[in-house]
């Protein structure tokens, strides 16, 4: 792929379908939705509304730090805060698909909403290649994958959707982003799915086991900078184990440890992460989060098992 002209010629593909109408992107501040969205707005400009759903199922400071770098860029994003929504809709879900089910309902109700405030005909969506090959292979439903989940999104919100980066994986898609000038911490940022820390909850979402899961996220995060994996975060698993506080017995949370190496997200290999660096992980989690007893790393390749746990 030639990345230059990749990108001269969705600019001009984009500015030939949107033409003077309004178009809308929704930027979670991940490499796909970030590209996506600089491109359009090189297309037809002050004509884009960028919107960040809050969903509450973010990483720390997120919201703030993505409004903060598109800002730096000359591209402001309206940050929608509908946390209390998801929160809502995902109460008593235990099953993935149904969880998964249950987010995208809310994003699209949300979503819905902003677009018939923008009056914007356009969606500018970054679907990746990936996502579509795994939610037709049947492996899970992403939630962009609009008529795969059955939302003509023209006749429920009358809206087209344009999705730019759909025959790119995710390394031609930092190739872009690099070549529109993203900062670093964009480009080469941890693949981070739709759903948020939703996926990495087992069992019910609440705002306590996601702020849990959210911190232990950080931790690991921080801990494997200098092996640069292509993904790593936390799980928080729905049992407890049993530990030891003061010589009494306590029963805490269980963090799964992944992180992974890939190319294009369809296959993955555990990262061999040096024994120090898995000590550090653990023993922060269990001492920065003293609800948690015990930490495990997981060693499953994908296949057979996901990258995500849902
Ligand atoms: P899996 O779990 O299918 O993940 O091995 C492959 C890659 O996709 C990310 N992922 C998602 N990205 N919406 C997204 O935008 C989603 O619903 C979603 N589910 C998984 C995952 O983080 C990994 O990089």
């Amino acid at each position: 792929m030639d990345v230059k002209e990749f990108v001269e010629d969705k600019i001009k593909e984009i500015k030939a379908t949107v033409r003077s109408e309004r178009a809308i992107s929704a930027l979670s501040g991940g490499v796909d939705s970030s590209t996506c969205t600089v491109l359009a707005h090189r297309a037809i400009g002050e004509n884009l509304k960028v919107i960040f759903i809050d969903d509450g199922l973010m990483r720390e400071k997120e919201a703030e730090e993505v409004s903060g770098t598109f800002k730096d860029m000359g591209i402001r994003v309206d940050i929608i805060d509908a946390q209390v929504e998801f929160f809502e809709a995902l109460k008593g879900k235990i099953d993935p698909e149904e969880k998964r089910k249950a987010f995208r309902n809310v994003f699209y109700t949300v979503f819905g909403r902003e677009v018939l405030k923008s009056e914007a005909k356009f969606l500018i969506q970054g679907t990746i290649a990936a996502d579509i090959i795994e939610t037709k292979g049947g492996v899970k439903t992403q939630h962009n994958i609009l008529e795969q989940i059955g939302i003509d999104p023209e006749k429920g919100y009358g809206f087209k959707v344009v999705e730019p980066l759909k025959d790119l994986f995710k390394h031609q898609v930092r190739e872009v982003a690099k070549e529109l000038g993203l900062p670093e911490e964009i480009h080469q940022r941890m693949p981070f799915p739709g759903p948020g820390l939703a996926t990495r909850v087992i069992g019910e979402v609440t705002p306590e086991k996601v702020s849990l899961v959210r911190k232990a996220t950080k931790i690991v995060e921080e801990e494997i900078v200098p092996l640069k994996p292509f993904q790593a975060f936390a799980v928080l698993l729905n049992d407890k184990g049993t530990g030891i506080e003061e010589g009494q017995r306590k029963f805490g949370n269980i963090i799964i440890v992944r992180s992974v190496e890939s190319k294009d997200a369809m296959t993955a290999e555990p990262t061999e992460v040096p024994w120090e660096i898995l000590m550090n992980i653990s023993k922060r989690i269990t001492t920065e989060i003293p609800e948690v007893t015990r930490v495990a790393y997981e060693t499953t390749p994908k296949p057979p098992a996901t990258i995500e746990y849902i």
